[in-house]
């Protein structure tokens, strides 16, 4: 195994190896409106439950849409939804509709929140924190539900194939996904 040579740098980077996700809000009007956010994480609370952890920016409208609502879908987006996230990430909902693209929503399973059909693997989630930092705000969320892909087939949580995901990986760029290496243990 080759040891690495580092340097220090000044600490201005946030590189953290984050997923995409595109999220899915109503306006006041009920219309849909989608951002991407790839600042997005997972803890765990009490029992099976799990909570989804997102930060956002600004005065964005996603944000004030999560803020009034408090429900919102988290739509992971796969390789081929590049198109559709550089759209989403480029306008801000308060020039206009983002609709100069085309695609299909669909209202969530369980939660009245605007889906993407496209996606892979869709979160319905619900606020039940919320922490401020300066001009963010971080929502620890409940997942109310998830859309899966019929064509995975997780025998448990940690069985989750992310090729059949191929999910688009960010950190100031994007990228995608290397081969499945195998399971907790195998490198025992
Ligand atoms: C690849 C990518 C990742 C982004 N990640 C975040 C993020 O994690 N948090 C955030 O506040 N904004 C993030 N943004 C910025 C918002 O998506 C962007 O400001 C968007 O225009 C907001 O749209 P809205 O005004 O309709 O909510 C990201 C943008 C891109 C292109």
């Amino acid at each position: 195994m080759e040891t690495p040579k580092r340097r220090s740098v000044a600490p201005v980077y946030s590189m953290c190896v984050q997923p995409a996700f595109i999220i899915g809000t109503r306006n006041e009007d009920g219309t849909a409106n989608f951002a991407p956010i790839t600042w997005v994480s997972v803890t765990h609370e009490k029992g099976d439950g799990y909570l989804l952890v997102i930060s956002m920016a600004g005065t964005k409208r996603t944000k004030q849409n999560v803020l009034r609502t408090g429900i919102f879908s988290a739509n992971l987006v796969s390789t081929d939804m590049l198109p559709l996230m550089d759209y989403f990430g480029s306008r801000h909902a308060e020039n206009g509709r983002k609709d100069e693209m085309e695609y299909s929503v669909s209202r969530g399973a369980v939660l009245d929140v605007p889906v993407l059909d496209q996606s892979r693997w869709v979160y319905e989630c619900e606020v039940s924190r919320t922490v401020e930092t300066g001009d963010s705000a971080t929502f620890f969320c409940a997942i109310r539900n998830i859309q899966m892909d019929e064509r995975l087939h997780c025998r448990d949580t940690f069985d989750v194939d992310l090729t059949v995901l191929d999910p688009v990986i960010y950190s100031g760029k994007y990228h995608s996904l290397g081969k499945l290496l195998g399971e907790i243990g195998d490198f025992l």
